[in-house]
């Protein structure tokens, strides 16, 4: 049957009403007995659909899974998920992605799961990842130093947060890329580089969603500092809308990155930011920085300024907010 499913899927999905088994067959140029066997084989997916003689099909809901032919079919952007590898359940996606990436995968690959059995996290911590979440990672190529990953890496925030948006959320930023609602992280950003001195060769973007799954099953070290984009809506959101919402916009933030245009990457993180103004404590490989978080430099630095007046500039580290109990 190879792809006459999906054929019969989109033209069901893009109609309201009811399409006859006549009319789908002749536009798909196939047999009526052949669009038949691919509403059966789309019913064994998980797909409702409804088929009353006289009026033919009508699709009345879909299986609430990331496959790619439902991501395909909303898809609003150029590179981000042009191809994409789908799995019910891997290790990571991140290391699928950099396998795929070091055998000549293009720019814009999605590797995407269902649940992770070794999701990992930043600073060599594991990622929680069972059913319910959006557990993805981007293969990105860009032309740039590696002096310049740190801006990119604040700038995937900016595309979550601002995706997250669209569902009415009010999502802040987390230096370097946390995205948190009230307080609280619901999306954790792993970024990895495949670099030389001077020229990256691949970023792997792996990004962690908390959607439809609980915080009370999340591990208890977990639990005070989480949140779910369930929990704080009262309601489940449709998984595939929100992914392709959130490529739309990690898209648009992705070729103003590319384009030079710092600027906007930048007012935009600190527009959302949650971590200027704050006293904080960075924890870097070789050293721990506290003081009060003044801004961001054009390269992705945070800017703190130290109890003795001092400035320092910190490219990465893990950010602890201080006081008010926000992590
Ligand atoms: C963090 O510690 O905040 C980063 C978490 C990143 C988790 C995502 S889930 C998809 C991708 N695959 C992984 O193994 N990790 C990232």
């Amino acid at each position: 049957m190879g792809d006459l499913k999906f054929n019969v899927l989109r033209a069901l999905a893009e109609n309201k009403g009811f399409l006859s088994g006549e009319e789908l067959a002749k536009s798909l140029g196939v047999s009526r007995t052949a669009v038949w066997k691919s509403v059966e084989a789309l019913k064994k997916m998980g797909y409702q659909i409804d088929a009353v003689p006289k009026r033919g099909y009508t699709l009345l809901k879909s299986p609430e899974l990331l496959l790619p032919y439902e991501i395909r079919l909303k898809l609003k952007t150029k590179i981000l998920g042009k191809e994409i590898v789908y799995f019910k359940r891997v290790s990571s996606t991140n290391d699928v992605a950099k396998d795929l990436a070091s055998k000549g995968a293009p720019e814009g690959l999605l590797v995407l799961a269902e649940e992770q059995t070794k999701g990992r996290g930043r600073m060599g911590r594991s990622w929680f990842s069972p059913l319910g979440g959006l557990w993805f990672t981007l293969l990105l190529r860009p032309t740039i130093s590696p002096e310049k990953v740190p801006l990119l890496a604040l700038m995937l925030g900016v595309g979550v947060a601002r995706g997250l948006s669209t569902l009415g959320l009010k999502c802040r930023l987390k230096w370097p890329n946390d995205v948190l609602i009230n307080g609280k992280k619901v999306c954790g950003i792993l970024t990895e580089l495949d670099a030389e001195m001077d020229r990256v060769n691949y970023v792997i973007a792996g990004i962690g969603i908390n959607v439809n799954n609980e915080v009370k099953d999340f591990p208890s070290e977990f639990k005070p500092s989480a949140t779910t984009v369930k929990e704080e809506l009262g309601r489940e959101v449709y998984r595939v809308v929100l992914l392709t919402e959130i490529l739309k916009e990690l898209e648009s933030m992705y070729n103003a990155f590319l384009r030079g245009n710092r600027e906007l990457v930048l007012n935009e993180w600190r527009r959302l930011s949650s971590t200027l103004g704050r006293r904080v404590k960075v924890v870097s490989r070789d050293r721990i920085v506290e003081g009060e978080a003044l801004d961001v430099s054009k390269d992705g630095a945070l800017i703190i300024r130290l109890k003795n007046g001092s400035l320092e500039e910190i490219l990465s580290g893990d950010c602890l907010h201080l006081g008010e109990g926000e992590t």
